[in-house]
């Protein structure tokens, strides 16, 4: 038996996390649908992607602070991810910390992809702190979220070796090269348990 999850994705960016997860339903590979992709960044890469496909959108409004939400914008934006029947919120790329209104929303059911291997290099700008650690090798996670920002448990990880001549630049592409298969394969496991 498979479970068929409605997806709210919320990402700031150009949104290469949604458009794989959106291929791999595309192809069968995940059995879920999305009932909402939300954005605090209008004319955001994962914004455009979305209305091209015709899926729900919403834009949140704007907010005084840069790494979290108002208190009632984030419960607003609760109040839309619960009205659209979302039951998996997928973050992809959301760039502000999520805080009660949307974890008491969905407790337990909120996925992040992360740029390295956690518990290393948490927080911003992952492959340049395993770059600047000199560390031999790096990678993605998925893990569920709690309070602690990418501190929640780990469902599944992808490594890849940081190779010499590496830049920030070439790091980071090579570590979403393997988020894009980590995150649809999470999803289609979670389906299936
Ligand atoms: C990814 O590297 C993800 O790990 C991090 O933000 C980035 C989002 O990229 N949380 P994209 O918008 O999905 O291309």
């Amino acid at each position: 038996m498979s479970k068929r999850f409605k997806l709210g994705v919320l990402g700031s960016g150009k949104g290469s996390n949604f458009r794989a997860i959106y291929g791999a339903i595309e192809t069968g590979q995940v059995r879920s649908s999305v009932a909402l992709v939300a954005s605090d960044r209008e004319g955001s890469g994962i914004l455009e992607f979305a209305e091209n496909k015709g899926l729900p959108t919403f834009l949140i409004g704007p907010n005084k602070y840069k790494t979290k939400l108002e208190p009632e914008i984030e419960a607003s934006l609760a109040g839309r991810l619960l009205e659209s029947g979302a039951d998996l919120i997928v973050l992809a790329g959301y760039m502000r910390v999520l805080k009660k209104p949307l974890l008491d929303a969905f407790p337990g059911k909120i996925l992040n992809i992360h740029p390295s291997l956690l518990p290393l290099f948490p927080g911003l700008n992952a492959w340049e702190q395993a770059l600047s650690a000199g560390a031999g090798e790096t990678g993605c996670t998925v893990h569920w979220v709690n309070e602690t920002v990418d501190g929640g448990e780990i469902i599944d990880q992808e490594k890849i070796p940081v190779l010499p001549g590496d830049t920030p630049e070439t790091l980071h592409a090579r570590i979403q090269e393997k988020e894009h298969i980590l995150y649809p394969r999470v999803i289609a496991m979670l389906e299936s348990q």
